[in-house]
């Protein structure tokens, strides 16, 4: 607790607003940031020792502002295990939404589609996921202060905020796929081999993020709902090499519909 409240309260100093939704930008979809009204920005740099973002298509800050009429949290760039954070460095930055108010939280990611149905540029609603990172962010002393020693994870995407995207999604003509994200390591993108077994076991997307996120956030209370855009198809669906370069573009060329779904579901929440 000592240390995300350490921040929070840092933060609180710098923001001046208990927002009760926080956003997770992924991967090339930070450009939703921009849209923030009146915005606030603190560079994870200008916190002292808070996990600084070094991913390519990631900022490093958060902001804080108004988007579709509500008070928002938004992480513009994330952090990652294969950055060598440590799993509990990933929770950090959740504890201290959650201690500045955030009861909802939206996160976005770019993944590889697994799913031979999905194409280049889908939406994404994950419904589920695999931790396949091999690591958790809870194991270690187990804080009371925000969750219990074993969380249920049977709704870990709230139903009831995937309901009201599937309407928003419906409301604004963008097309989802829904299904289930597994997220590994990284930074090497998978073989294969490995895209055709994690198939075998139900996947329908492939990433390096969310999952930590969503175990810290579910361990805190939040209700959380996450998106995927399909950046590429995971290796070995196409002859083409995965390169970061497709990773980045299909963010810019598709990141204003993601944009507009959630500002769509921000309105209405
Ligand atoms: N694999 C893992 N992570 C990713 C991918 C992928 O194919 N695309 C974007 N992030």
């Amino acid at each position: 607790m000592y240390k995300a409240e350490k921040y929070a309260k840092m933060l609180y100093d710098r923001i001046g607003i208990r927002p009760q939704i926080g956003i997770v930008l992924g991967s090339g979809l930070g450009g939703l940031g921009e849209k923030i009204e009146s915005p606030i920005a603190v560079d994870y740099a200008d916190l002292p020792e808070f996990p600084v973002s070094t991913a390519p298509g990631h900022k490093g800050r958060f902001l804080a502002g108004t988007l579709s009429g509500k008070p928002v949290l938004c992480m513009q760039g994330r952090l990652h295990a294969y950055e060598g954070h440590s799993m509990e460095a990933l929770s950090l930055p959740i504890r201290v939404m959650r201690l500045l108010g955030v009861e909802t939280l939206i996160l976005t990611n770019a993944a590889g589609g697994v799913n031979r149905a999905f194409s280049v540029g889908d939406i994404m609603l994950i419904e589920d996921h695999i931790n396949f990172m091999g690591r958790n962010p809870l194991i270690g002393p187990n804080d009371d202060t925000f969750g219990c020693r074993f969380p249920d994870m049977s709704f870990a995407y709230a139903p009831e905020l995937r309901r009201l995207a599937e309407i928003c999604a419906d409301e604004t003509g963008i097309s989802i796929q829904k299904g289930v994200y597994l997220a590994c390591t990284g930074p090497s993108y998978e073989t294969p081999a490995e895209i055709r077994a994690f198939r075998a076991l139900g996947a329908d997307a492939v990433g390096m993020s969310t999952v930590p996120e969503v175990i810290a956030a579910n361990h805190c209370g939040m209700r959380v709902l996450a998106f995927s855009l399909i950046s590429n198809m995971a290796a070995g669906v196409t002859d083409q090499r995965l390169t970061e370069e497709e990773v980045l573009e299909t963010g810019r060329r598709k990141g204003a519909e993601m944009q507009k779904l959630i500002c769509r579901i921000l309105e209405k929440l």
